[in-house]
């Protein structure tokens, strides 16, 4: 028996280049439900960034559902060059496998879910990775296993994010028990489906339980107390430049709100291509690091990232328009309109360069900008497709979206952005 791993400048340093390993159906038809798991955990994760009222775990949410989307999307193009027609990868591979995520969708406080993510999704998925690069032939089948070892980089990052988040997670007795009695119902629908990948022995699939009822949002802003909060912020003139620079990195703060609404539109717009999903993914990741351009450049300049506040009024919009709605004016009408110079996006930039020479900022409205450009193609390019019409016949719609979270921002007057009392600027002074 010749052994692998003897001498490593053969065979361009492949392993199991003598195992017969698994075949294209086999290969195929496992890498076809990761792809469904993956996208299922993009789901699953979308919906949390807009219950979960911890910002930390609310970024990392976001975060993680982008990463499960790029997994899933690696995996689908892999997919298809394995002699599988393009239709296949739109059935579920398994109906004890979509239980089980339609399960785990109820579940029911943030305790509970980082618990049973950290404990038991997590880890399958990444054992489910792991045997595939135990038992696949390298050289056979090296597009699928340089993908998967990619993935596995990430599947091994994520463990210690979710452990840190989980171990700063208050937990009553209560919630413990929830969250043990939750991953025992769903080890069950798991073991169903002979595991993520179905490769282990399958149990009896027990009736639904909470999936009887599909999993819906609760549409309401969740927050904790990280920041202050106020309804709209009031504008200042350019010229006030320190005011404007505060106004600014307060408006980047408050982009959380735009990243719930795009989790909103993600989760419950059905039956699109999978582009449009992948698109609204990066999106709303997107959003959740602009959120935290402003969080690290008010900490860079106050040392207190709760220096300034964030305003409610944009969430309060996404909660209450429906996804296609909110979806036309964020695109259409706010970051579509941003294109236009002067002012829009790129004078953003250059008032941080020119006038605060803020180093941070500057190259934080320079990404976001480049970031902005992106997400108004994405919008046309999905509108145009999504819209009945298309984008020749939207104006009318999106200009009364406007309107509408125009109604919403006027509820309240607005407030000029003010640091917090104890804050005093470390880096940045007017020049
Ligand atoms: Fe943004
Ligand atoms: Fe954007």
């Amino acid at each position: 028996m010749m052994n692998d791993r003897d001498d490593r400048c053969r065979y361009a340093g492949l392993d199991r280049v003598h195992a017969p390993g698994l075949s294209v159906g086999e290969s195929a038809m496992r890498l076809r439900r990761l792809a469904y798991v993956e996208m299922r955990l993009m789901r699953l994760f979308a919906s949390r960034v807009v219950t979960i009222a911890d910002r930390e775990v609310k970024l990392l949410m976001g975060r993680l559902q982008y990463e499960a989307c790029m997994h899933a999307d690696g995996l689908r193009a892999r997919v298809l060059e394995m002699r599988v027609a393009k239709g296949r990868l739109d059935v579920v591979p398994d109906e004890a496998l979509a239980v089980f995520f339609d399960e785990a969708e109820h579940l029911p406080n943030a305790p509970a879910f980082l618990a049973v993510v950290t404990h038991l999704i997590k880890p399958a998925l990444r054992q489910a990775y792991q045997a595939y690069l135990r038992e696949a032939n390298h050289l056979a089948d090296y597009p699928s296993v340089r993908l998967i070892k990619q993935c596995l980089a990430d599947e091994i990052e994520h463990p210690t994010l979710l452990e840190s988040v989980l171990n700063r997670t208050p937990f009553t007795d209560a919630d413990r028990e929830l969250a043990e009695a939750w991953q025992h119902s769903l080890m069950r629908y798991l073991s169903a489906a002979g595991g993520l990948d179905g490769t282990a022995p399958r149990s009896e699939l027990p009736p639904r339980k909470a999936s009887q009822v599909p999993y819906r949002i609760p549409h309401e802003l969740t927050r904790d107390d990280s920041f202050a909060r106020v309804w709209d912020f009031v504008k200042p003139p350019y010229e006030h430049v320190a005011d404007h620079l505060n106004y600014m990195m307060s408006i980047r703060l408050s982009e959380i709100n735009v990243a719930e609404g795009l989790a909103i539109v993600l989760f419950e717009t059905q039956d699109m291509p999978w582009s449009f999903y992948a698109d609204i993914s990066r999106h709303c990741w997107d959003e959740v690091r602009h959120s935290m351009f402003g969080e690290a450049a008010i900490e860079a300049t106050y040392g207190d990232r709760a220096a300034l506040p964030m305003r409610d009024y944009e969430g309060v919009f996404a909660m209450e328009a429906p996804p296609l709605e909110q979806y036309a004016v964020l695109g259409l009408e706010v970051e579509g309109k941003n294109m236009k110079y002067p002012p829009g996006k790129r004078l953003e930039w250059e008032f941080c360069r020119d006038a605060a020479r803020h180093e941070l900022m500057t190259t934080f409205q320079d990404f976001d900008w480049a970031d902005e450009v992106l997400h108004v193609n994405i919008a046309r390019r999905q509108l145009d497709h999504w819209f009945e019409g298309g984008l020749e016949h939207i104006a009318p719609f999106s200009a009364a979206g406007r309107e509408h979270r125009t109604a919403v921002k006027q509820r309240h007057a607005p407030v000029p952005v003010i640091p917090s009392s104890s804050s005093q600027s470390k880096e940045f002074t007017e020049p």
